[in-house]
């Protein structure tokens, strides 16, 4: 069968892809660091982390907390949490979000699927490298307010004074563990492990499951993936996004890149989760999975008919992972 033959090249692809990025001068991975068990879906290579915030189970637990933790805004309205919600693959569902002052920010709450595998963070910007210089970002914003730290880091690091017990576990020998620095990076340990690969797309591929997806996402499937629909140009690899760093593959230069749809240079998003993280675009400005596409075939002259675009949406849901959306590790603690 054509399908079949299909899902199991793009299987094999991917496990190429892996095994070369995963063997061959990667960095031996440090004792500490292989405590943490990162549960790694089938095909799903290690991520990286950075050489001063190995890995371990207390930093996660640490940056749970503090991710859900609301004390982290000035005037205690706000988590991370508020705007990147589980249930909605880490967004909002606002088209863009609303600080704890109630500023407006110019740009949609990105999910945070896969988050760690990305080589630079924000919609625009290729400085931003690390999970952990990005969690300064929202602490420290004032253009605009969204947690309103700058200026208060005593005050807030006064506040966690009562949690010094979690800080030491997750920061062992350290002076003066409590800090805004370590914030930083029990959320980014948190942030890291919110790896996503158990959609029905993954089932099929990675998982050989013939019946994961229906015959209609099967088609949007191999559309995606063809010249005419040009997807994956953009979108691509195990995480449908532009280059993934992970351990031996660390060395990638972000890029912006065009889509035609909107105005600007943007990263190219992962599209897991897809479903579940709309209003879309860096500014929120298309509302459903359609009309993405209709704008899709409108600015890049696509020739797709209407049940091809339908095809396509339905390979989209495909990319769904219900587990990561339930999964209690990542809810409240
Ligand atoms: C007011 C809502 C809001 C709050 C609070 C918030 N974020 Fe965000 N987050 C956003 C928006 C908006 C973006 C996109 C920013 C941009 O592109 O300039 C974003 C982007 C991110 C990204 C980049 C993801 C990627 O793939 O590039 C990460 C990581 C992130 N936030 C983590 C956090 C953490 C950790 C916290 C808590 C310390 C937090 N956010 C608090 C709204 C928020
Ligand atoms: C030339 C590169 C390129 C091509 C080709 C491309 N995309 Fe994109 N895609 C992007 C970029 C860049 C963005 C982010 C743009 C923005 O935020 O304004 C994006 C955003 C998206 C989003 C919204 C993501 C979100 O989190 O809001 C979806 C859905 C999407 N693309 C699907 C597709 C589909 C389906 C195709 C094929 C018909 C496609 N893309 C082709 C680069 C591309």
């Amino acid at each position: 069968m054509v399908t079949r033959g299909l899902a199991v090249l793009i299987a094999a692809t991917m496990l190429v892809i892996v095994a070369a990025c995963s063997g061959g001068g990667s960095p031996a991975v440090a004792p500490s660091e292989s405590r943490f068990d990162w549960r790694l879906p089938a095909g799903f290579p290690l991520p990286l982390t950075e050489p001063d915030n190995l890995q371990t189970p207390a930093k996660f637990a640490l940056g749970r907390k503090l991710f859900y933790d609301r004390r982290l805004s000035l005037n205690g309205t706000q988590a991370c949490a508020d705007c990147h919600q589980q249930s909605r693959a880490f967004s909002d569902g606002r088209p863009t979000a609303v600080g704890s002052t109630g500023q407006h920010h110019t740009r949609n709450a990105m999910t945070l699927t896969n988050a760690g595998y990305n080589a630079s963070y924000t919609w625009d910007s290729t400085r931003v490298r690390s999970l952990e210089a990005q969690a300064i970002v929202p602490m420290f914003n004032t253009h605009p307010v969204e947690l309103g730290v700058s200026g208060h880091e005593q005050e807030i690091v006064a506040r966690f004074r009562g949690d010094a017990a979690m800080f030491r576990d997750a920061f062992p020998g350290e002076h003066q563990p409590v800090s805004i620095r370590n914030i930083a990076k029990a959320l980014a340990a948190f942030e890291r492990a919110l790896i996503s690969g158990h959609s029905p797309y993954d089932r099929l591929v990675y998982g050989g499951e013939e019946n994961a997806l229906s015959p209609s996402s099967w088609r949007g499937m191999r559309l995606f993936f063809t010249k005419r629909a040009g997807c994956s140009e953009c979108h691509q690899g195990f995480n449908f996004s532009a280059e993934s760093r992970y351990a031996g593959h660390s060395k990638t230069t972000p890029v912006l890149v065009r889509n035609g749809v909107t105005d600007g240079a943007f990263r190219v998003p992962t599209l897991r989760n897809i479903e579940l993280t709309a209003p879309y675009m860096h500014d929120g400005s298309i509302a459903t999975l359609d009309e993405v596409i209709e704008r899709y075939v409108v600015a890049r002259k696509l020739t797709l008919d209407a049940s091809e675009r339908a095809d396509l949406v339905e390979f989209l849901r495909s990319l769904t992972d219900k587990e990561f959306v339930s999964d209690a590790r990542f809810a409240a603690p």
